[in-house]
């Protein structure tokens, strides 16, 4: 079960505690780029659901952070992934996720030609090359890996982590979910004006749901009585639902069965966790003042106790327009922040004890970038 993430010495918050906030951060390139080198170089990406390939060959083309990746279904339902960039002279080998019937992907330049793991099995006028630059040529690996339903990629494999060690702690928590045995619905892409830690930020908080989410959730949930947790560089909250009094259970509570759990899949992931579906987010940036946000949407395949199936299946399914929604008041706030950035008046955030996973997430952010 994990940790007691609810009832009493649950809430880390005081530890955690409150800060003031480096106002340069979410303007300055150089930043930007130190964030791509020495953080989105080496964490793990949540880049999209296993049941969007389901059949040898489909394919993944993921695109952030300036760099692009192809992830192949193989023909033994594994998956590799590595590098779209071609080793002659760095075109792609593919602008679309899709189907590759053959199994071989064709540079659109010269035509090197690659196999589903990258290995490159086609050199066009091979004898007008030098041999030792062909010898053993493949794309750069990705590493890949699958949890919970979810393709994992670690975009420089000598120096990545076993995605459990990353994960650590975290998983513990997501274990409970079983999510590798859930329903991929759909999918939305969002785009901000406003620097990817602002939108993230947003998303450590639940503290504005009565004021932003009004069109929305606005009184489903009591984010004041959130109980925070830090593990190891992820962090979580647990958020009651107003409906579902977690007074009343019985302890130890198990907060998953009970409450909405959200949780940062560190450093550019956020899953919203409900005991029966979930809408997980990628965020990333596209420059210093533009974010894209992907979110996917994912429910138990057995429908809970007493309820039937098809009723269950329609009501995740529709559950796509209230995340778009959701999304859209978070985003226009995100927006708005947006708007203030070069303002004269910007000294730094403040964040307080509700606040405290932005805190956390400053500080593991800064352990990335120092060295
Ligand atoms: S760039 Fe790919 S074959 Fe020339
Ligand atoms: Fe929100």
């Amino acid at each position: 079960m994990g940790e007691i993430r609810w009832g009493d010495g649950a809430d880390q918050s005081e530890r955690l505690g409150t800060s003031r906030g480096d106002p340069t951060i979410y303007t300055d390139p150089a930043r930007l780029a130190l964030e791509r080198d020495r953080l989105f170089r080496r964490t793990w990406h949540v880049a999209g659901r296993i049941e969007q390939i389901p059949e040898a060959f489909d394919f993944i083309v993921w695109e952030r952070v300036g760099q692009s990746v192809l992830i192949v279904r193989q023909p033994d339902a594994s998956v590799e992934a590595f590098h779209n960039v071609c080793r002659h002279r760095g075109a792609r080998l593919a602008t679309e996720s899709g189907h590759c019937e053959s199994g071989a992907f064709e540079c659109p330049f010269h035509g090197f030609v690659y196999d589903s793991t990258g290995n490159v099995v086609g050199v066009p006028e091979r004898a007008s090359f030098d041999p030792a630059h062909l010898e053993g040529l493949r794309a750069a690996p990705v590493r890949v890996e699958i949890y919970g339903g979810w393709i994992w990629i670690h975009m420089d494999p000598e120096i990545a982590e076993p995605l459990s060690e990353f994960l650590g702690p975290l998983a513990d928590e997501l274990d409970w979910y079983g999510m590798e045995d859930w329903k991929y619905y759909s999918e939305s892409t969002y785009r901000v004006d406003a620097n990817w830690k602002v939108v993230l930020e947003g998303f450590l908080e639940a503290w504005h749901t009565p004021t932003v989410h009004t069109g929305t959730v606005r009184g489903g949930f009591e984010p004041l009585r959130g109980t925070f947790a830090s593990l190891a560089a992820h962090s979580m909250m647990v958020v009651p639902i107003t409906a579902l009094d977690i007074d009343s259970v019985p302890e130890p509570v198990v907060h998953q069965a009970w409450a909405d759990c959200q949780y940062l899949l560190f450093p550019t992931a956020f899953i919203n966790m409900f005991p029966d579906q979930g809408n997980l987010i990628t965020v990333h940036p596209i420059n210093a003042e533009q974010t894209l946000c992907q979110g996917y949407v994912v429910g138990r395949s057995k429908a809970p106790a007493g309820m039937d199936y098809e009723k269950w299946d329609a009501s995740v399914a529709r559950s796509q327009g209230l995340m778009d929604r959701i999304m859209a008041e978070d985003l226009a706030i995100s927006n708005e922040i947006g708007a203030t950035r070069d303002s004269f008046a910007n000294e730094g955030n403040l964040y307080n004890t509700h606040e405290c996973r932005i805190t956390h997430f400053h500080q593991q952010l800064d352990k990335y970038l120092v060295d």
